[in-house]
């Protein structure tokens, strides 16, 4: 089977778990997926404490390791800020990039508004930490996706392809390695799974923009409380080729399941 026709489940564990916790979990999905010989390409995104204790979990196993973010200067006075380099020295293979959290757009939050301007990414700062993950080695996970007000103005697709678009124009490194995932804010971490139709209808749409780019290997996800429930009828869509899962990957039973299905 060729990379590009396996499916990739990643877990986004966000700001989750201690040491012991993370090592055990990540032990637990490769053991488990071993057995299984689940044909799909599995990854796992700590937290950064975490990576390395993940890396030595995972070690041996068919299971990728992956960073949630990242700063797109190589190395210097930026306090607080990891790169791309360092993140493939800690040795991960994918880095999630732009997720709507870090762009500070949450689906159902308790922040009042003006702490919003803390999680700061912008669709400049996307584009950059994008290129600078693809010149360290590291394959991003774009993530993108209308909030609830954007879809009810009727702009989903005008911002989705803005998104997209905003990463690609101009690019100069080769993106063909990247994923790009479809998360509707509304979706995420709020138990309103996108209908598997319009989820491939987006999903189509950023096929399209990849296609234009010549990106025909770049894999197309989807995520926003994808559970083992739901996973299935994601999965029969031939256009939506993986999940980032959030809440779901910090569940073995419920990550195996995600797995499984795809
Ligand atoms: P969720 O998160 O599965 O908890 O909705 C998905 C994500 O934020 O990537």
């Amino acid at each position: 089977m060729r990379e590009a026709d396996a499916r990739l489940v990643v877990g986004n564990w966000k700001m989750n778990l201690t040491q012991a916790e993370a090592r055990h979990l990540a032990a637990a999905v490769a053991t488990a997926l071993r057995a299984q010989s689940a044909n799909a390409e599995v990854a796992l995104c700590p937290a950064f404490p975490l990576l390395g204790v993940v890396r030595e979990a995972l070690r041996g196993t068919n299971v990728l390791l992956g960073a949630q973010d990242l700063f797109w200067e190589e190395h210097g006075a930026f306090t607080g800020k990891v790169s791309g380099a360092m993140l493939r020295d800690a040795g991960c293979e994918y880095c999630i990039v732009g997720h709507s959290e870090c762009r500070g757009r949450f689906g159902r939050s308790s922040y009042d508004p003006q702490t919003l301007g803390f999680f700061s990414d912008t669709d400049e700062t996307v584009r950059r930490k994008f290129a600078a993950a693809l010149q360290a080695g590291l394959r991003p996970i774009l993530c993108v996706g209308e909030t609830a007000e954007e879809r009810a103005q009727g702009m989903a697709d005008e911002v989705v392809e803005a998104q997209v678009n905003g990463v690609l124009l101009g690019l100069r490194e080769d993106a063909s390695r990247c994923a790009v995932a479809y998360e509707p804010v509304w979706a995420i971490g709020t138990g309103d799974v996108c209908d598997p139709d319009e989820a491939e209808r987006m999903a189509a749409l950023i096929r399209d923009v990849l296609e234009r780019r010549r990106l025909q290997s770049a894999r197309v996800l989807y995520g926003g409380s994808v559970t083992p429930d739901n996973a299935p009828a994601l999965f029969a869509k031939p256009g939506i080729q993986g999940a980032l899962v959030g809440g779901a990957s910090l569940k073995v039973e419920q990550f195996l399941n995600i797995v499984k299905a795809a």
